[in-house]
């Protein structure tokens, strides 16, 4: 498997091959995907819900991302990873969202960030991408401004949002964004996006026409019992599977069939002799 770097995300698409992307959060599941051959891993600060419980993204802290992110990086050999932002770590001023886009590069071992917005925190992608830190866009529903949409929505559906849209997509290219996530907006708008600008969108319920997809592991392989959005499709149920088995050993347990002679260690009759 050849090693995904910044490079191959215009050369990617140039080529016509489309992007895969998960998030992780761990080492296991990172070498896990690594082996399959994800292109790229995304720390997402959906672990604030995944790993962590909590309702939204907001209380995610970029010692959560970072932690998460160096076990990634352990578990990945060839996929390119890409530590999210968290709220906050990027809106109080270039000099800040800097120095944090930093801790993840230096104490992450992340390739690239990721962080919501467009012409609103374009000084800051400018500042970090001036820092020689790759930057991945994020725009459509970017869900740590969910209190001010007013929820988890389609976004784009009217003429002046969804020209804002295109309009911010054209401005992260300009400033030396390497792709751009697209998140929750229709597959048409989509389209003319993917179409209008020469870096790979990654749609997440974006449609097909994007450059590639991305997904929340927990989501795909039926882990999440919380809500499960129109654009997921889960390709196992490993939720079930778990609690399957979990009911199995408990059972196993109390009626003595675990653990076995082959899960068992002797001890030299010997020295049994002499306790
Ligand atoms: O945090 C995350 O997992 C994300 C994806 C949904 C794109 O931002």
């Amino acid at each position: 498997m050849a090693k995904f770097t910044v490079n191959s995300f215009k050369k990617s698409k140039r080529e016509g091959k489309k992007i895969s992307m998960l998030t992780a959060y761990d080492y296991t599941t990172a070498s896990l995907l690594d082996e399959a051959g994800v292109d790229t891993i995304l720390v997402g600060d959906s672990l604030g819900m995944t790993m962590l419980g909590y309702d939204n993204t907001l209380e995610v802290t970029v010692d959560d991302i970072i932690h998460h992110t160096k076990a990634v990086e352990r578990g990945a050999k060839n996929a390119f990873i890409v530590a999210d932002m968290p709220f906050m770590s990027y809106h109080v001023s270039v000099e800040d969202s800097i120095r944090n886009a930093g801790r993840m590069i230096k104490e992450g071992r992340a390739h690239a960030i990721k962080l919501e917005g467009g012409r609103e925190v374009i000084d800051k992608i400018e500042g970090i991408v001036a820092a020689k830190i790759p930057v991945v866009g994020h725009l459509g529903l970017t869900p740590q401004s969910v209190n001010m949409l007013g929820g988890f929505k389609v976004q784009g559906k009217n003429v002046d949002k969804a020209r804002e849209i295109i309009e911010d997509a054209k401005l992260l290219e300009e400033k030396g964004v390497c792709a751009i996530v697209l998140e929750c907006i229709p597959e048409a708008l989509a389209k003319i996006i993917s179409e209008s600008i020469s870096i790979p969108t990654i749609g997440i319920g974006a449609g097909k026409y994007c450059d590639g997809q991305v997904l929340v592991i927990q989501d795909m392989l039926g882990l999440y019992k919380g809500f499960q959005a129109k654009f997921v499709k889960r390709y196992k149920n490993l939720g079930d599977e778990v609690i399957d088995a979990t009911r199995e050993y408990i059972k196993e347990i109390n009626s003595e069939q675990f653990p076995l002679k082959e899960h068992t260690f002797g001890m030299d009759e010997e020295i049994l002799k002499n306790l």
